[in-house]
């Protein structure tokens, strides 16, 4: 068994992206630029943008966080997205999901310039990335396939099962496994809330993505001995023992799962990291392109 170790694949990433801003830099250029969006006070997604902010300074990007408050009208939301849009010097921007329940995600999405969406949340990216083309990858499948390809798993002609079909991870994820690329090029399965014996699938898989945030939930008895198991899960479980009072777990029964597989993520340490790190190199793609 070998772990697939997202904290130290991540910072090597971003070694090599550091390196690159710092020729632009060197080169007297402006160096790539990325703004959040957070609307509202929730706990999670100030953290996560918290991180993105971190991250970006971390690699020498210019970042621009902007805190919206949770009753800010739709409109005036858009009236922003509009701006970002076409501002100046700027070469993508994010808004964190979820946004407070009186504003249309949908509509919000669809606002965002698609060349500036390095998210790859606008249909557009999403549509492109279904038809092979040049595309912001999201960045949790994007993350994992590059996983992938630096650990040199074979992925061709395997049976790969994803469990959860939303829209920013297990909908892209079967897209990107079922394309004719490496890694790639997998007979993909993808189960979901309506699928009555999951185990019936893991069973037979060579490779099991999860993204459903249930705690726990793949068991020894559901994988095949030597399969490659990438969980995306991450839910906060109470645990009097830690000082926060709660740790991070996946979707895996990790410690009796590992010890049956080739290759496994932890959680924490394990697709999180990459996730990070793929919304740095969209930044820095968008950033190539425009020059
Ligand atoms: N909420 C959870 N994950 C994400 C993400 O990757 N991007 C944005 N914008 N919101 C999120």
């Amino acid at each position: 068994m070998q772990i697939l170790d997202g904290n130290k694949l991540s910072k090597k990433i971003r070694e090599e992206i550091k390196q690159e801003v710092d020729a632009i830099l060197d080169a007297d250029k402006r160096a790539p630029h990325l703004a959040a969006v957070l609307v509202g006070e929730d706990p999670a997604s100030q953290s996560y943008v918290r991180n993105k902010i971190k991250d970006c300074e971390a690699v020498g990007f210019k970042s621009t966080l902007h805190r919206l408050s949770s009753d800010i009208s739709e409109e005036e939301l858009l009236d922003l997205i509009e701006k970002l849009n076409t501002e100046k010097d700027l070469d993508g921007f994010i808004v964190q999901l979820p946004l407070p329940k009186h504003i249309d995600q949908e509509r919000v999405t669809m606002a965002i310039n698609p060349d500036r969406d390095v998210d790859g949340f606008h249909p557009t990216n999403f549509g492109k990335m279904a038809l092979d083309m040049d595309a912001f990858l999201p960045a949790t499948p994007a993350g994992i396939m590059e996983m992938l390809e630096r650990y040199n798993i074979d992925t061709k002609g395997k049976h790969c099962v994803i469990i959860g079909r939303s829209h920013i991870v297990g909908r892209p994820m079967s897209i990107l496994m079922g394309r004719k690329t490496t890694p790639g090029n997998s007979t993909v399965t993808l189960c979901h809330s309506a699928t009555p014996h999951v185990e019936e699938f893991t069973k037979e898989a060579d490779i099991i993505i999860t993204a459903l945030g249930v705690p726990n939930f793949l068991k020894e008895e559901m994988v095949k001995e030597g399969a490659v198991v990438i969980d995306v899960g991450i839910s906060r479980v109470e645990d009097d023992s830690t000082k926060k009072g709660y740790k991070l777990v996946g979707d895996v029964d990790y410690e009796n799962v590992k010890d049956k597989t080739s290759y496994i993520t932890p959680v924490p340490g394990g697709v999180g990291p990459m996730t990070r790190s793929m919304l740095l190199k969209n930044t820095l793609l968008s950033y190539k392109r425009n020059k």
